[in-house]
């Protein structure tokens, strides 16, 4: 019998530089990411043109370390694939071009993977089916909720008119006069503080539809800052975290009524909120739905969601054209109309 195919993913698409190898789409064998989260802290948020420089050092080295680690040959991978967007232009043609020219060199089937796909497919890790679910996609690009038909069919349901969750998180964290990347920053502190201290905005909450608002909870937040002593951080930061958890969940459980879905997969950077993560799995005990959460290490950008997402799509027979463009924002052709 023939093993699974290997596949060797890049992800490039922000400030990680992350290469992984997965043997069809349940076993990793080995995966590697370096973030520039200190590089960039200096900045206060991620600069394109050194997160691409940075990449370019950086990848060869990362992908090397994969492959010494899974003990394979760079011509023992069967298939190359990379994220081709949504993020930084810069940053993106690094891995596409790396990808697409080891699949060229080496006559190996290209794929270029949607970063949101990689999320959204994460909590599903290794596993052979994707089932009917909705995915909550909570990142520092993005917050969407998503219905999951299947892999590779996807349903837009609601998405964020202005600042992404993990975006407020990181404003919000900068105003405060935190470190880059915030969220972390603000889920420790906020254990620590009274969420019913400050009564923040939560945006959009009855507006009927399925669709979120942060970028107000952000200027709430600055309003409050000529007022407030440093001893108040963290009750800024608990109030801040619960109204916008508070928003996450709501929707989400709207989203699930309406959808008839009884199974949550939850992803992206944000989705590590512990405060998050205990509210839906308490909803899940609650309302009698199966909440699953991306791996930890899956959580914020990874090779392997995108080496997971582009092994489903090499075993449905879908690989691209190495002439294939970047694509830095998120259109709608990874979702079918709704
Ligand atoms: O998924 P990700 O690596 O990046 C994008 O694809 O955008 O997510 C990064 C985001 C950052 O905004 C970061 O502040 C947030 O995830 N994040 C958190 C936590 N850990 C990371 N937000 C809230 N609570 C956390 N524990
Ligand atoms: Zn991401």
């Amino acid at each position: 019998m023939n093993s699974p195919p290997l596949l060797l993913a890049v992800e490039t698409s922000c400030d990680e530089t992350a290469a992984a190898l997965i043997e069809g789409t349940a076993r990793l064998r080995a995966a590697a990411v370096e973030t520039q989260a200190p590089i960039h802290a200096a900045f206060g948020g991620v600069v394109p043109e050194v997160a691409s420089r940075n990449h370019l050092h950086r990848i060869r080295q990362v992908v090397r370390r994969v492959l010494d680690e899974a003990d394979c040959r760079l011509d023992g991978v069967d298939a190359f694939a990379a994220t081709g967007g949504p993020g930084l232009a810069s940053a993106l043609l690094v891995g596409m071009s790396l990808a697409k020219s080891l699949a060229l060199g080496l006559r190996r089937p290209f794929l270029a993977v949607n970063h949101i796909e990689g999320h959204l497919l994460s909590p599903f890790f290794g596993r052979a089916d994707i089932p009917p679910s909705l995915g909550l996609v909570v990142s520092g690009g993005h917050t969407l909720l998503v219905g999951i038909d299947g892999a590779g069919r996807y349903r837009l349901l609601g998405r964020t008119l202005d600042d992404a969750a993990g975006e407020a998180f990181d404003k919000v964290a900068k105003l405060l006069g935190l470190g880059y990347p915030g969220g972390p920053e603000i889920d420790r502190l906020a254990r620590e503080g009274d969420p019913d201290r400050f009564d923040l905005p939560r945006g959009m909450a009855g507006s009927g539809d399925l669709d979120f608002s942060f970028s107000g909870i952000k200027t709430a937040v600055r309003y409050l800052l000529p007022r407030l002593r440093p001893a108040d951080a963290a009750d800024v930061c608990a109030s801040f975290q619960e109204a916008v958890v508070d928003v996450l969940v709501r929707k989400t459980l709207r989203a699930l009524r309406e959808s008839g879905r009884r199974t949550l997969a939850v992803s992206g950077g944000v989705s590590l909120n512990s405060r998050l993560r205990r509210r839906l799995a308490e909803a899940a005990v609650h309302e009698g739905f199966d909440a699953l959460f991306a791996a930890p290490a899956l959580c914020t950008d990874n090779a392997a969601m995108i080496a997971f997402a582009a092994a489903h799509h090499l075993a449905a027979g879908r690989v691209d054209d190495p002439g294939r463009d970047i694509q830095p924002q998120l259109g709608p052709e990874l979702f079918s109309v709704a």
